[in-house]
Parts: C-alpha cells; sequence; structure tokens
C-alpha cells in the first residue's frame, strides 16, 4: 500500500513538472482604442477589472505556475472576448451599449470581478464597483441604438 502511494505521488511530482512546459499565451496585446473613461472611472476599471477585459493584464508570479497559469489564460482570453476595454473604442456602439448594460447587470448581480479574483486582490476589493456601475449606466442610456 504504502509503495502504491510512493508511487502516485511520484508520478503527481512528474507531470506537474511536465505541466510547466506546456505553453501558455501570457502576451498583452497592443492597446487600440482605450475606452477612456472619466479619470475616477478609469482608475476603478483597472483595478478590478483590466487584469481580464484588456490587453493589459497584470501576470501574477502564481500565474506562471501550471496548473493555476492555465486557468488564468482561459479567464483572461475569455474575458477579453467578452469585453475588452483596450479596443472599446473600436467596437460601433451597439455592442458598447450591449456591453454597458452588461456591466450594469453583472456588477449588480454581484458577479464580477469573480470572487477566487477578489479573494487574490484586496485593492480590487476596495475598488469603487458603484462608480463604475453609474458611469455604464448613464453611458448605456445616452449612446446611440
Ligand atoms: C479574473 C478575471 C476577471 C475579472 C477581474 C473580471 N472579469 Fe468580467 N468576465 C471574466 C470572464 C472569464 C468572463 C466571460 C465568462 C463569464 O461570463 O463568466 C467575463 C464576463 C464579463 C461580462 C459579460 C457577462 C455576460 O453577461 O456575459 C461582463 C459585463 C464583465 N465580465 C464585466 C466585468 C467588470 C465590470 C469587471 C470589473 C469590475 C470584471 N468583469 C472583472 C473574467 C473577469
Amino acid at each position: 500500500m504504502r509503495r502504491v502511494l510512493r508511487i502516485v505521488i511520484v508520478a503527481l511530482a512528474g507531470l506537474l513538472v511536465l505541466a510547466q512546459f506546456v505553453p501558455v499565451d501570457r502576451t498583452n496585446p497592443p492597446v487600440e482604442g482605450d475606452v477612456a473613461a472619466p479619470p475616477e472611472v478609469e482608475s476603478a476599471l483597472r483595478t478590478a477589472c483590466y487584469d481580464c477585459h484588456s490587453n493589459e493584464t497584470t501576470w501574477p508570479w502564481y500565474g506562471h505556475v501550471a496548473p493555476v497559469s492555465w486557468l488564468l489564460a482561459y479567464d483572461v482570453s475569455a474575458g477579453r472576448e467578452e469585453l475588452n476595454f483596450s479596443s472599446w473604442q473600436n467596437d460601433d456602439a451597439r455592442r458598447r451599449q450591449k456591453k454597458q448594460k452588461e456591466i450594469v447587470e453583472t456588477l449588480g448581480e454581484g458577479e464580477m470581478p469573480p470572487w477566487y479574483y477578489l479573494a487574490m486582490h484586496p485593492d480590487a476589493r476596495r475598488a469603487d464597483l458603484q462608480l463604475i456601475r453609474r458611469w455604464a449606466e448613464a453611458s448605456a442610456d445616452s449612446a446611440q441604438p
């Protein structure tokens, strides 16, 4: 029994080492058309949302260690696909308005930022999400359909 346990542990350790060699895309593409919200809104967005919803992701040290790195890379690519503040100006008014409504909804439901992100980022816990919500609400109303 102890022999089996030892083999399992060694195998798992080996897999973990091998996992580090799987390439992970941690690139930050160029910023083309940043959201340019009012400074205090932009600052809250940067603190609470930019790591997953912009091309200015700050990758933490643990973001370089598999398998955590895979989860982070997935979040960033899925997050950017849904909503990317770095290419905000390039989106047409219709899409921006849709995204603003989604921002109001997700913030209202407390879905964003994800809980595990808040757990690792105390500064994001202090970010003024209401400010972001009011900004999104106001601009969603004023934007042309
Ligand atoms: C840890 C990464 C992460 C952070 C930080 C984060 N998000 Fe997200 N967000 C995601 C991912 C991944 C998705 C796409 C998958 C999903 O809907 O869960 C998403 C989806 C969204 C969507 C689309 C939801 C929908 O209706 O489909 C909105 C809007 C959004 N996020 C807003 C925000 C805002 C605003 C912030 C900052 C206050 C934020 N997010 C912070 C990862 C993140």
